[in-house]
This record gives structure tokens, sequence and C-alpha cells, in this order.
């Protein structure tokens, strides 16, 4: 039997390359060798971004995204959320047995209250506990995800560790977080410190779908400094960073070339930033044409969105008749 992988990405808006090598080259990677639940966290997208004028357009994109970035629902569960209400009544359950004090002591937390202090809603409190029940549903043990994610996962094998206790029985296995440490790239943003997100701004973020016009006009106002002051001095963070995005997207030559250029105090940020922006067009186009190919398949989505909804129910089910047992709700 195949290892049980989850995980899943807010349909906030669109995905941006630091969504690509953070999550979805692993969850490429993984879908031949593990049993892959992927899915599409529209529930979680309400805790920040409740507005139903763009709620489908947004869970839709993610899809399309997934797809054109190679996720293949003939060897993964690719699903949305909110088509599997068992993650809901999972959620009240876990709910019932996870203390006030604990969920406000998470720092994802702690960082919304400090980002949206007039909405400090109990889906925001009680996010690690929905996270916890999309992972405990299927019963997975490895969970794709970035460093950021690392409380989440330890909450969710206390809950899961917690109803097996209180209920006597083995019910869930530990989920883990995993990455194939080789391939884990830190996307640095444009604007120059951190990482690249999109609740950072709009161009902070180079977008799967940017068109080259975008693409050129966000990385040639990525943030720089005033150039190198000594011969082979090191590189202050900003400029580590636009180093950084053309590890990513570059040949080994033209960074070496620039990376020269730095050392010896002749370069000039300006060629620089071209090279990177039309070295990442050409990184990017080919995601954007399949995207925008795939955006009018509505057969297709509609079909995937199905497929991935029964598959996923399958398991949902499973779980949630044994999760009712353990609780002790019978029928008449
Ligand atoms: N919290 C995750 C993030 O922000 C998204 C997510 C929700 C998730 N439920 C999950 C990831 C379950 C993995 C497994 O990136």
């Amino acid at each position: 039997m195949k290892e049980r992988v989850v995980s899943g990405i807010r349909s906030t808006g669109n995905l941006h390359i630091g969504n690509y090598f953070g999550a979805l080259k692993n969850f490429i990677q993984m879908q031949s060798e593990y049993d892959c639940f992927f899915f599409i966290a529209d529930y979680h997208s309400l805790t920040t971004h409740p507005t139903a004028a763009n709620y489908h357009s947004n869970v839709r994109q993610v899809l399309v995204e997934y797809l054109a970035c190679g996720l293949d629902p003939e060897k993964s569960t690719l699903y949305i959320q909110s088509d599997l209400p068992e993650t809901a009544e999972l959620y009240l359950f876990l709910n019932m047995n996870a203390y006030v004090g604990e969920l406000e002591r998470v720092t994802s937390f702690k960082e919304k209250i400090r980002k949206q202090p007039d909405n400090i809603n109990a889906g925001l409190l009680t996010y690690p506990t929905l996270m916890a029940a999309d992972i405990l549903i299927h019963r997975a043990t490895k969970v794709p995800v970035g460093k950021d994610q690392e409380q989440h996962l330890e909450m969710a094998r206390t809950f899961g560790n917690r109803f097996n206790r209180l209920y006597n029985t083995e019910l869930f296995p530990e989920p883990y977080a995993f990455n194939y440490g080789t391939n884990l790239t830190k996307v640095p943003g444009l604007d120059g410190a951190g990482k690249m997100g999109k609740s950072e701004g709009e161009n902070n973020a180079i977008f799967l779908i940017d068109t080259p016009e975008a693409i050129r006009k966000k990385v040639m106002r990525a943030v720089t400094d005033g150039g190198p002051e000594k011969i082979n001095q090191e590189k202050p963070e900003v400029i580590q960073n636009l180093f950084n995005l053309l590890k990513i997207v570059s040949t080994a030559e033209t960074i070496s070339f620039f990376d020269d250029q730095y050392n010896s105090m002749k370069i000039r940020y300006g060629d620089l930033k071209k090279q990177l922006a039309e070295d990442m067009i050409r990184f990017i186009t080919p995601f954007r044409e399949k995207i925008t190919e795939m955006s009018n398949d509505k057969n297709l989505l509609k079909k995937v969105a199905k497929q991935g909804a029964e598959k996923a129910g399958d398991s949902a089910r499973k779980t949630m008749s044994l999760v009712r047992e353990a609780i002790g709700i019978k029928e008449m």
C-alpha cells in the first residue's frame, strides 16, 4: 500500500512562482510515488476573503493552475474542499477537544490578528483544526508544505493523538511535513525583503499568468541598492534576492557572469534585471499558455472536479463512519 499524502492551497488568488517552487513542484513529483490527495482550500479562504462575487472564480483558477502545472487527475485525487462536507463534520468534532489556549498561541493566528484586527473571527482561531481535519479525514501521513506550516502540522498530530486517546482507538496516524529536500527553493519577493507572497502586494510576486509586459514591469521595479562598495563584498539581502531569482530561471553562465560583475564592482543592475525579466518570461510563458487554454475547457474542469469529489468522498466517508462509531453515534 502506498503512503497517503494530503496537501492544499487556499483559493485566495492566482498562483505565483513561490507557490510553484514551494509546493506544486513537490506535489507533481509525489504523484507517481504516493497515494495523493491535493485539494483547493476554499473553506480556509473564508477566514480572510469572504467575498461571494469572486469565490467561484478563485476556486476555478486554482484548479486550472493545478492542472496547467502538471497535476494529473488520473494519478492523484484533485478535489475542492467544499465538495467534501465531511471535512466540516470532522472539524466540528476536533474542535470539541481543541483548547482555546493552545489555538491562541499559534503563530499564524497571532500574525492574522495583527493584520486584520477588525475581523478576529473564530474561523481564524480554529484554522489549525480545519487544516487537521483536511489531513486526518484521509488518514494521511505525509504533507508537502513549506516551513511556515510546521506548527499547524504539529497541531494536527496533537488533535489526532488526542482523539485516539480519548476514544481509545488508533484511527489517526501522525502526519508529518514532507519535501524533497533537494528542490526546496525559497523564492524571494521583488520588494527586497522576505518571501514571495500575494499578501505583500501584487508587485511583489510573479504570477504564473503574468504577461511578458507585466513581468518586465515588475522585475524592472524590483528593489536594489546603490551598488557594491568593495571588491568581492557579501551581497546585501535585496541583491541576494535578485540573484536567487536568477538561480531559478537563468543559465549557470548568466548567473556567474553577473556574479563576476558584482564582485568586480562593474555591475549594472538594469542589465541584470533585463536579463532576469527575459529569462523569467521564458519560464512563465508555457504556464500562461496552458492556463489560458485550460480556462476555456469547461467540460474538463467539470469532469476533474466531479471525479475528485467522488474519490475523495469515498475516502472521507470511510473515515467518518469510523469517527462516528468511535464517538458513540449510533442509528436508532
Ligand atoms: N494552511 C495551508 C497554507 O496556507 C493550506 C492548507 C489548508 C493545507 N489545509 C491544508 C496544507 C492541509 C496542507 C494540508 O499553505
